[in-house]
């Protein structure tokens, strides 16, 4: 059967200005063009998951608004269960205006609208689709306590928890001991634990100190220098797919993706973060967030014929 992924966190419309530079204050700068899809670190996650053949669940708020109804009905597209997407009335559904420069260079203001309205109780609702699924998925663009509830239940019932910290916040250790693999960043990984990357050592330093505070297990991404991973066992690099980037925006929410389904397939979390480097190299090499995710006939040809496209 396909792998069952569920995503608890927040949906997006994302408006993206291409601009030959980034503006500078004051400044009114004539942009490209403007790409109007959508966005936000959850449902990029899930309409991620959904064209690598997962079947997705999708636990979100949006607007009583057209954005809100848009976005629902561009999930039911993607094949995605939007039971638990809820229309709140009290506030718009999310926002993202994203500049992209000409050097890839982006941006972003986001404002969370709808998205701080997820509470527990619309988690507690949703508690079938997360006892369904192989791998549940949340970010911290959605309450706090909302992403606990997630993963108490999720962990209660055995799934597998995957955090993205972004944008990252102090974490309670709670949420750390119930997170099974956790995907920073750089700079995420840095206000995690308190201390800069410079070298790979430095790397795997960081990934242990997260390791030590409960989570099991960690791929960090480092952009331009590839990944790594870690877990008790140790650590590994895994290098990138290069790529000429034209807009980076979501290539850290398809590489989880890319990794829960994979990891749900049964694959190891080397085999699944080389799936997942390649994964996200399609998406920076498309403008546009969700439009950027390659499907899987796409990512399983890349794979066959060798993922050095440069
Ligand atoms: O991770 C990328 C996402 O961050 C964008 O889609 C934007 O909506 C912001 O939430
Ligand atoms: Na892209």
């Amino acid at each position: 059967r396909p792998s069952r992924i569920c995503v608890v966190g927040s949906a997006n419309v994302d408006l993206t200005f291409r601009t030959p530079r980034l503006p500078k204050a004051g400044e009114t700068l004539a942009g490209h063009s403007l790409h109007v899809g959508m966005g936000g670190k959850g449902a990029n996650q899930a309409v991620a998951a959904a064209r690598l053949g997962a079947e997705v669940a999708l636990v979100a708020c949006v607007g009583n608004d057209s954005f809100g109804a848009d976005a629902i009905g561009h999930y039911q597209k993607e094949g995605i269960d939007t039971s638990f997407v809820r229309q709140d009335t009290s506030r718009p559904t999310g926002t993202a205006a994203i500049v992209v420069d000409d050097d890839a260079e982006n941006c972003i203001v986001i404002v969370s609208g709808a998205n701080a309205e997820l509470t527990p109780a619309d988690v507690r609702r949703a508690s079938a689709v997360i006892q369904q699924a192989d791998a549940v998925l949340c970010q911290l663009e959605t309450p706090l306590d909302a992403t606990l509830e997630t993963f108490r239940l999720a962990r209660a019932a055995g799934k597998l928890t995957i955090l993205t910290p972004a944008p990252v916040v102090e974490l309670p250790d709670e949420l750390l001991r119930l997170c099974d693999l956790c995907v920073p960043n750089r700079t995420e990984i840095e206000f995690l634990v308190g201390g800069a990357l410079n070298r790979h050592e430095d790397a795997h330093a960081a990934a242990k100190s997260l390791i030590s505070r409960g989570v099991k297990s960690v791929a960090l991404t480092m952009g331009g220098s590839g990944a790594f991973i870690a877990d008790a066992t140790g650590t590994t690099h895994i290098p990138i797919c290069k790529v000429d980037a034209v807009d980076t925006t979501g290539a850290g929410d398809a590489f989880t993706a890319a990794l829960a389904v994979s990891l749900a397939e049964g694959l190891t979390l080397q085999d699944a973060s080389r799936r997942a480097s390649l994964v996200a190299a399609l998406t920076v090499t498309r403008i546009g967030t969700q439009s950027s995710f390659p499907d899987r006939g796409e990512v399983d040809q890349r794979m066959t014929s060798g993922h050095d496209f440069a």
